[in-house]
């Protein structure tokens, strides 16, 4: 075949290419080892010796030509295609978007977050302790003698004689010291135990353990942190007071109380007329608990403290029973969507 037929089908050929699959059978049949251009320049072995430099200058003169025809066509297809891909792909911004459901957390799990994030910023670690209990955790180690009433079968889920679910989170303590020695600075959450049920109670709720054993840890140490606990919790300008209780595993053992975050302590019904709120217990850790977990109390004392998270809850939110916790009513679950 002639250099013209040649060139003039080439220029037809590519004419003819629309699309990525003939653009590749067009290289195919013109560029590739069979490929008509390669073919030419084969054709230099029959052409006489005298003649041979320009029929060589003459096939490349075609071969670029041709490549240069190539590359602006390879140019076009792909620009065409990608045209029609931005196409295809176009979105209409403007259409309202799908309506997706977000989940959102429990306000008690909101809430014990949100608890550990404040003491965390005092320095307190976390740990969790089992709900099975054994009756040296759960009481004996915590100085709650075989006579006191909190061991009734009317209060504590027994499982066996020995083994029980647990009442409190106060076990926790006794767990954490016999792990570490001090200084020691730990919050124990977790879900407690009880048969207990009426708009306050639940069998099932849930508390938050703090524990601080150290030197020199006095009550006054404890009621700076809660002040600063409460004051981060129900923002603003609460205050808290301690009044004088008794809990076997502290001593002294004191009842705190938040000045009523809704009046400011004028009295209204939420602190039933009284301007305070009363919202955990805490004390000094009894000598006795210390030294049944090896530590000298001599050189050591520690502050412990348990919040009722329901509570906190319940007055953080204004939810007037406990029972709404538990029931995971859908409706009433949504209204807390941070
Ligand atoms: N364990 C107590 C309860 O369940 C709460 C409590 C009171 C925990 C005083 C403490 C504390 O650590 O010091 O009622």
């Amino acid at each position: 075949m002639s250099m013209e037929t040649i060139k003039n089908e080439f220029l037809a050929d590519l004419s003819a290419v629309e699309d990525a699959k003939q653009l590749s059978a067009f290289w195919a049949k013109y560029f590739s080892k069979e490929g008509q251009i390669q073919k030419l320049m084969g054709g230099i072995k029959n052409v006489p010796n005298e003649e041979k430099k320009a029929y060589g200058q003459a096939v490349n003169e075609v071969k670029v030509w041709a490549q240069g025809l190539y590359d602006e066509k390879k140019t076009e297809v792909e620009k065409k295609e990608m045209m029609a891909r931005y196409e295809e792909e176009t979105v209409d911004v403007t259409l309202p978007a799908d309506h997706v459901a977000s989940a959102n957390l429990h306000p008690l799990t909101s809430i014990r977050n949100e608890i550990i994030g404040i003491f965390a910023g005092m320095g307190f670690d976390v740990f969790e302790g089992p709900e099975i209990e054994d009756d040296d955790h759960n009481f004996t180690r915590l100085n709650v003698l075989k006579d006191h009433p909190s061991r009734d079968m009317q209060d504590t889920f027994w499982l066996t004689e020995d083994l029980l679910l647990r009442t409190h989170t106060s076990p926790g303590q006794i767990r954490v010291m016999d792990a570490k020695k001090p200084p020691i600075k730990v919050l124990v959450p977790g879900k407690v135990f009880r048969s207990d049920s009426d708009a306050t109670h639940s069998p099932m709720f849930s508390q938050m353990e703090g524990l601080v054993v150290d030197e020199h840890i006095t009550l006054c140490d404890l009621q700076g942190m809660l002040d600063q606990f409460v004051k981060a919790m129900f923002k603003g300008d609460v205050k808290t007071r301690l009044r004088p209780s008794y809990f076997p595993f502290t001593e002294p053992s004191v009842e705190v109380d938040v000045s009523c975050f809704k009046c400011g302590g004028c009295g209204c019904s939420l602190c039933k007329g009284t301007g305070w709120i009363e919202v955990l217990g805490g004390g000094i850790v009894n000598n006795k608990v210390l030294e049944n977990c090896g530590i000298d109390s001599t050189k050591y004392s520690g502050l412990a403290f348990g919040i009722g998270m329901e509570r906190i809850t319940m007055l953080k939110y204004g939810i007037n029973h406990m029972g709404k916790l538990f029931e995971n009513d859908i409706e009433f679950l949504k209204q807390f969507k941070a």
